[in-house]
């Protein structure tokens, strides 16, 4: 992840006598905002989770079993948020202590890409979802836990910056011995001055920011890819959409050492 290009820094550290207190104070106080930012983050399905379950209880004689399930279905909902978040900080406090390997397998990546994009689909019931594989292999070598992580992120991002009601399409192709699995949205789209940072841990483009969000998925999905010896590539339009490129190679079973 040392590639990503980071965005120019606004001042250099100061030589004045007190410079390196300032400079630990400025990275300190950085620090600071991002648990803040994480911490927040966190409270949000937690405040939803809370609210809701509180609402049940008060209101339970008077609800009816639609209501409940209907009630019962945003507290999963908002669970799911939880968790996921949960494991992208505790993937990318991992990948930053250089903790995660590769435990490759053989494993068939149709079966892998159908199920991830099932089970996000099945969180939005109406939303619809265009899948078309072909050209994979029978059997891929690299780890299955791993890519199917970094693509749950990229659909993930798909379906939440865009409207429910536009398509998510997922497609395959096959380049040598490399494999592209391409995933496109029809939403908000990436501002042309944000994408060149987007890779960055803990970045988010300016037109999200009223969006819950850690900016740290991405990098991770990349940090994945990465170690299969593969690449992510985006391609986005403000206002018009995202495509984002996961590209895996056919058999890896060796995995590169990176570090975010
Ligand atoms: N499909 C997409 N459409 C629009 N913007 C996207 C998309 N995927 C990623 N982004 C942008 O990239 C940023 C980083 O993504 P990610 O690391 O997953 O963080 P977040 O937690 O904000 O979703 C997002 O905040 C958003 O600005
Ligand atoms: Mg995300």
């Amino acid at each position: 992840m040392s590639a990503a290009p980071r965005r120019p820094q606004r001042s250099t550290p100061r030589t004045s006598r007190n410079g390196n207190n300032r400079t630990a104070a400025r990275t300190s106080a950085h620090s600071i905002d991002r648990v803040a930012l994480l911490a927040h983050q966190l409270r949000t399905p937690l405040s939803a989770i809370n609210a809701l379950a509180q609402g049940l209880i008060r209101r339970a004689d008077r609800l009816n079993p639609k209501d409940i399930r209907a009630k019962a279905e945003k507290i999963w909902r908002a669970s799911l948020r939880l968790d996921e978040l949960i494991e992208t900080i505790l993937s990318y406090t991992r990948a930053t202590a250089g903790g995660i390997v590769l435990n490759p397998s053989e494993f068939n990546l149709e079966e892998l890409i159908r199920r991830a994009c099932r089970e996000q689909g099945g969180l939005e019931p109406d939303r619809p979802f265009r899948l078309q594989i072909r050209g994979l292999p029978e059997i891929v070598i690299g780890d299955p836990i791993l890519l199917e992580q970094a693509l749950v992120i990229v659909v993930s991002n798909a379906m939440k910056y865009s409207w429910p009601d536009q398509p998510i399409e997922v497609s395959t192709r096959r380049r040598g011995s490399m494999i592209r699995i391409v995933v496109k949205d029809r939403g908000l789209g990436i501002p042309e001055r944000d994408l060149p940072f987007i890779k960055q841990p803990f970045f988010r483009a300016q037109n999200v920011r009223k969006l819950p969000g850690t900016g740290l998925g991405l990098s991770l999905a990349w940090y994945i890819l990465k170690l299969h010896g593969g690449d992510l590539e985006i391609e986005s339009q403000e206002g018009h959409g995202t495509k984002i490129t996961m590209i895996v190679p056919e058999t890896n079973t060796v995995g590169l050492s990176y570090s975010i």
